[in-house]
């Protein structure tokens, strides 16, 4: 077992089920509809929390009702909300998901209005309680600052950090990483068609931190800190049901593994595993161990 912050945003997820993805400016009935929390670093906590872990969050909500479900649902995995900075004003960042039952793909519409956490939030906490650091890649300035900040005060306390969209500078976070988790999108929006071009130019940029980039139907690649690149293929369950948060199950099966001492390569297994396994399945819930 291991303590582990994550510090990213929660989100209200309001998914709306339909047999197949909309056409532009149809209209459509939707069969099921959930309100949920969702969010990458709060995903991958979740995720963690039943890995074994002793979760605790980092970030920000408003102080609206819909913060309550939120709340209710890390409580729920044990996730420990303590380090939540909270707004008097604001919505809590919303995402309209429109989840296709035909092919399993989640279309994400987000709205947000509410400032994120900031390096004097992160600064009063105790990182000595920590023995992994996890970031979401956003809000550039402040996470730099905080990376930078645990590098100084928690040497020894790994630090990962997850770079899904092209934002302004976001490649400052580079060097206060020891593991680097690049979307697929990220890797195509920076001109890149295949995982290992993408991952041999990323090392060009960062020395420091084991890379790894996880893509879709095609399983993960990762690249040691030496330069040998390995791939995992992906796991895919026979029925794709929902792939919304695949990638932050992923992240945390990952440094679940790296926390167990495995080698960056049965970690990206690992990865890959759990992350199939979740695409089986609605939610988060139940996927504690890997199973079979
Ligand atoms: C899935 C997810 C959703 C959330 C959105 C935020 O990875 O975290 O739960 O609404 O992405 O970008």
């Amino acid at each position: 077992m291991a303590r582990i912050l994550g510090v990213g945003v929660a989100t209200l997820d309001i998914i709306n089920s339909v047999a197949e993805f909309p056409a532009e400016d149809s209209e459509v009935r939707v069969d099921q509809q959930q309100r949920c929390r969702g969010g990458n670093v709060t995903n991958t906590l979740v995720v963690l929390s039943q890995l074994g872990h002793q979760c605790s969050w980092a970030g920000t909500l408003a102080d609206e009702p819909d913060a309550q479900l939120i709340l209710a649902d890390l409580q729920r995995y044990g996730v420990d909300a303590r380090g939540c900075r909270w707004y008097r004003t604001g919505k809590v960042p919303t995402s309209y998901i429109v989840r296709s039952r035909s092919s399993g793909s989640r279309t994400i519409v987000h709205y947000r209005d509410l400032p994120e956490l900031t390096l004097s939030d992160f600064e009063r906490l105790d990182l000595s309680r920590f023995d992994w650091l996890h970031f979401e890649g956003r809000n550039v300035d402040e996470v730099c600052a905080m990376l930078a900040l645990a590098k100084s005060q928690a040497p020894a306390v790994p630090r990962s950090v997850e770079i899904e969209k092209m934002r302004a500078g976001v490649d400052r976070l580079y060097e206060y990483a020891d593991l680097l988790f690049y979307a697929k999108g990220f890797a195509m929006a920076a001109g890149y068609e295949q995982p290992q071009p993408f991952l041999r130019q990323m090392r060009r940029q960062v020395s420091g931190a084991d890379l790894v980039c996880a893509w879709g139907e095609r399983g993960a690649w990762a690249m040691a800190r030496g330069g040998e690149i390995t791939h995992s293929g992906a796991s895919l369950p026979s029925v794709v049901v929902d792939t919304l948060g695949a990638g932050d199950t992923f992240n945390a099966a990952l440094i679940d593994a790296r926390l167990r001492g495995m080698a960056l390569a049965e970690a990206v297994h690992s990865g890959c595993r759990l992350a199939g396994r979740k695409c089986g399945q609605m939610g988060f819930d139940g996927l504690g161990g890997l199973g079979s």
